[in-house]
């Protein structure tokens, strides 16, 4: 076995030299420094598969309207399914990224744990991390070269405690995946509808993992509380939505609010007319009223046969923009440290609102909605009706 390999080598520095010779080889190393690679780790199969195509459809779509190439470079996005349910397959996923195809920047994390998991491999190799999903206050926290174009629970659960509270609720049955973004928003909601003068009659946390939400819905209609205030992760909330009904939670006068990953924009139309009336809150609704908005749902639900864009999406596509944005500002150059410093203290608009990355926390600020889902020209969307302007993270 070792004869071939070793006479294949010989050939290639026989070969390497000639070329040297013949002064190409510059020109052959220059050509692949002209990529810049993406390594893009999101769950494209399994229980959270819907977040996954979500943003890759983004990404495809953003290198579709904008190119491939920006200050020079060709921009490669390397694909990779971590599954969404297994930390250990994504810090592999991320470490081969790193070491084997050398990425310039990371991207993608579907779910919390996931972007745990890659966080250290971000600080030690000194790339870019940039989380366009997951959104546990905390995640920031975890590398200095994290950079959130999603959303964070805290963000979006704040505003609506106090819209609760403003629209006279008074008593509240938090409901939540039993995970870091569900605590957060359990937490967050707690705390601002509280200091509004609301009451928080339980907390109910349900199985991230295959939930039947049957048992705690239940536990929730014997409690009687005037709302549900409820955080699944994205893909989970028609499920919820229809065993609320099924359970007659709606029927016995329990309102339910929630957070937009309840009520996803490419479910709307599954959940059907049984949303009509709920409020929620978010960074993103495919209603949103623009001009970008409108041409970016367009362009997306032909490319996607005809499925609407959801806030996952968008976390991918404005990632994109951040990646490109920053290239444009280092002339193309991709070190991970300047890439990081050029992303800080960035504003755009997306198509979901002005945005800003805060330079100190690299968090994104941005404008959070309270929408109600409505029936517009014969179908459901999450229509806004107010917002809180350019909201940070408040933490929990
Ligand atoms: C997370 C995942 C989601 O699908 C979502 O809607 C919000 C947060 C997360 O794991 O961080």
């Amino acid at each position: 076995m070792t004869q071939p390999v070793n006479a294949q080598r010989r050939q290639l520095v026989v070969g390497g030299a000639a070329v040297a010779a013949a002064g190409m080889l510059p020109v052959v190393a220059k050509a692949d420094d002209k990529v810049v690679k993406v390594g893009l780790i999101v769950p494209m199969s399994g229980p959270f598969a819907s977040t996954g195509r979500q943003i890759d459809a983004a990404v495809k779509l953003y290198q579709k309207t904008h190119g491939d190439t920006v200050a020079g470079r060709k921009v490669q996005v390397i694909l990779k399914d971590d599954t969404g349910v297994a930390p250990d397959a994504t810090k592999r996923i991320a470490q081969e990224l790193i070491t084997r195809d050398k990425v310039d920047v990371l991207a993608g994390f579907g779910l919390t744990p996931l972007a745990f998991a890659a966080a250290p491999l971000a600080t030690q190799a000194k790339k870019p991390m940039v989380v366009m999903a997951a959104a546990t206050s905390v995640i920031v926290d975890r590398s200095p070269y994290i950079v959130r174009t999603s959303f964070t629970l805290p963000q979006a659960t704040a505003p609506l405690a106090m819209w609760a509270a403003k629209e006279g609720i008074k008593t509240v049955i938090t409901f939540v995946a039993d995970y870091g973004p569900g605590i957060d928003a359990e937490k967050v909601f707690a705390k601002h509808f509280t200091e509004a003068g609301g009451e928080i009659i339980d907390n109910v946390r349900t199985p991230l993992m295959n939930p039947d939400y049957a048992p705690f819905l239940q536990r929730v209609k014997d409690a009687k509380p005037e709302a549900v205030f409820a955080f699944v992760p994205s893909g989970e909330g028609a499920n919820l939505i229809k065993q609320f009904n099924e359970r007659g939670l709606a029927q016995a006068g329990i309102r339910l609010i929630c957070t937009g990953d309840v009520l996803d924009d490419d479910l709307m139309a599954s959940i059907g007319e049984v949303s009509q009336g709920v409020v929620s809150s978010h960074h993103y609704s495919a209603a949103h009223d623009s001009a970008a908005n409108k041409a970016y749902v367009e362009a997306f639900m032909r490319d996607n046969n005809g499925q609407r864009p959801n806030f996952m999406s968008v976390g991918g596509y404005d990632g994109m923009h951040l990646i490109y944005e920053a290239l444009k500002k280092t002339n193309g150059d991709a070190d991970g440290t300047k890439l990081l410093d050029a992303m800080k203290g960035m504003s755009w608009e997306s198509v979901r609102g002005p945005v800003t990355i805060d330079p100190e926390t690299r968090d994104i600020v941005q404008d959070i909605y309270i929408r109600k889902s409505d029936k517009v020209d014969g179908q459901m969307w999450n229509v806004e009706f107010d917002k809180v302007s350019q909201y940070k993270d408040p933490g929990i």
